[in-house]
């Protein structure tokens, strides 16, 4: 078997490192292939560096540029590189323009794809992960799923629920190994150094990049007034390019920079990030990754979005979203800052993301798949004449897994009177209503 891995932003390459390292361990053959979305050292290499990981055997150097530019260019390096290497499958991790190439070169080409992070959904389609990722969901062929909830959005959307496999998120994994190996090294980065981060308190991790937030100068100037009050804060801000241009462009990046309070870095390695955001009070940010890192390492986070394709964290109680309304920042942090009450219940928060065994249940998955042969994508011998879905309510004891094996069927979708549930194996049926397939009926 052979696996192919595309990334191509910095997120990408922490959240697949623990599935290319898994790959490895089982002695799978395997090629990575980098879009080059990310080209600057503190976006790309350093983390290949800090996460152990084998440098890409393709870099199709795409750079920045439009959305059309950038992905047309993707999906036309893309395509020579599988067309050459024809791997059993592709995976693609995430909502970037690199899952959206990816997830269309290989369904044109047959090649089975692997969404890793599949199923999130913030439904608001002015966001180009949003595009991204629903687009590769109809492309792809196995879906690892970071929660039920995740789940669940594919169900409803109308997907089988025969290649949705629950996984956990890799950043938990990610997350729970390097944060060990930072520890032990302790900071590195010398911009981190001169601050002393060693014996900082009461530290407040910044990050932004989100389009909607930094490319408009109204809402980055609401959410810079906020930071300007926290002033008994340290706020480390670990600047993304894209932010740094855009509050250059606005006029705001000097305005920022003298503040006593703030400290403007670099992008920082992991190995330091994990270990900064670990020393946090609370961190603030509209980063996907850091909403499910701050409630893996128990940090309170504030998110400056009005919507999340990562609600189980606010549902959980560790995530607030507070949009870049400066008023409701400041409220949030003062009381995340003044009531402990508060502030500890935001910390026990329980990580929704799994138990840092996400890669593993992956490459199990796609082993087992590969041996049943469902990644080899051919036309159906039969074609279905009409949808054959049944519906019924179940009034005995009987699991899910009881269910299927007696009546040789699939269940899609499961409702408990309240709301839709994931038809988990030991789930018992008595008293809801399930939506199911009959093999025998196709
Ligand atoms: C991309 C992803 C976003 C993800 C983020 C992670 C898409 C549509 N967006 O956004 O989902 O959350 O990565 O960080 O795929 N730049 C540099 N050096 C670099 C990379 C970028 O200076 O190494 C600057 C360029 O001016 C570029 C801008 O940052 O125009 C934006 O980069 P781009 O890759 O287009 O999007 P991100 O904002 O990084
Ligand atoms: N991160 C990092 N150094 C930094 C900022 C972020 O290592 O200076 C890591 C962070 O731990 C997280 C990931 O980058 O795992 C998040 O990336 P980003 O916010 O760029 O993208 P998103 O998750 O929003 O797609």
């Amino acid at each position: 078997m052979k696996i192919a891995t595309i990334l191509g932003t910095r997120p990408e390459i922490i959240k697949m490192a623990p599935i290319i390292d898994e790959i490895n361990k089982n002695g799978i053959e395997q090629i990575i292939i980098h879009t080059g979305q990310h080209y600057d050292k503190e976006m790309s290499d350093n983390f290949f560096r800090d996460l152990e990981i084998q440098t890409p055997d393709y870099n199709i150097h795409v750079g920045s540029g439009t959305h059309g530019r950038q992905t047309g260019r993707m999906m036309e390096g893309i395509e020579e590189i599988l067309l050459k290497e024809k791997p059993d499958i592709v995976l693609v991790q995430g909502d970037t323009n690199a899952v959206l190439a990816g997830a269309l070169v290989c369904g044109k080409l047959h090649i089975a794809v692997g969404h890793v992070e599949a199923g999130l959904r913030s439904f608001d389609m002015t966001m180009p992960e949003e595009i991204n990722r629903k687009v590769a969901d109809i492309c792809s062929t196995m879906y690892f799923i970071p929660t039920e909830n995740s789940a669940i959005n594919l169900l409803s959307e109308g997907f089988s629920r025969k290649n949705l496999i629950i996984t956990g998120n890799t950043v938990v994994d990610a997350c729970f190994r390097h944060l060990e190996i930072a520890k032990k090294r302790g900071f590195e980065e010398e911009s981190l150094k001169n601050l002393d981060m060693e014996n900082m308190e009461n530290i407040l991790t910044l990050t932004m990049h989100r389009a909607e937030n930094v490319d408009f100068k109204e809402r980055v100037a609401e959410i810079i007034a906020a930071l300007k009050e926290l002033t008994d804060m340290n706020v480390i801000f670990p600047i993304h390019p894209r932010t740094k241009n855009m509050l250059e462009k606005f006029g705001l990046f000097d305005d920022l920079k003298n503040l006593e309070h703030i400290h403007i870095v670099k992008p920082i390695g992991y190995l330091d990030f994990l270990l900064l955001i670990s020393k946090s009070t609370l961190i603030l940010t509209d980063s996907g990754g850091l909403q499910e890192e701050a409630i893996t390492l128990n940090v309170p986070a504030l998110t400056l979005r009005y919507n999340t394709e990562r609600p189980e964290t606010v549902t959980a109680g560790g995530n607030i979203l507070v949009g870049s309304d400066k008023k409701v920042i400041l409220e949030n942090a003062n009381k995340i800052l003044n009531d402990k009450d508060f502030a500890e219940k935001m910390k026990n928060a329980v990580n929704p993301y799994g138990q840092g065994d996400a890669a593993k249940k992956t490459v199990l998955a796609i082993k087992n798949y590969y041996d049943e042969g469902v990644l080899n994508i051919t036309a159906p011998e039969e074609i279905m004449t009409s949808f054959t879905r049944k519906m019924t309510q179940i009034n005995e004891d009987i699991t899910v897994n009881e269910f299927e094996l007696n009546e040789n069927a699939l269940i899609h979708m499961v409702f408990d009177g309240d709301k839709m549930r994931f038809p988990l194996d030991e789930l018992n049926l008595n008293g809801m209503i399930i939506i199911y397939d009959k093999y025998d009926d196709n």
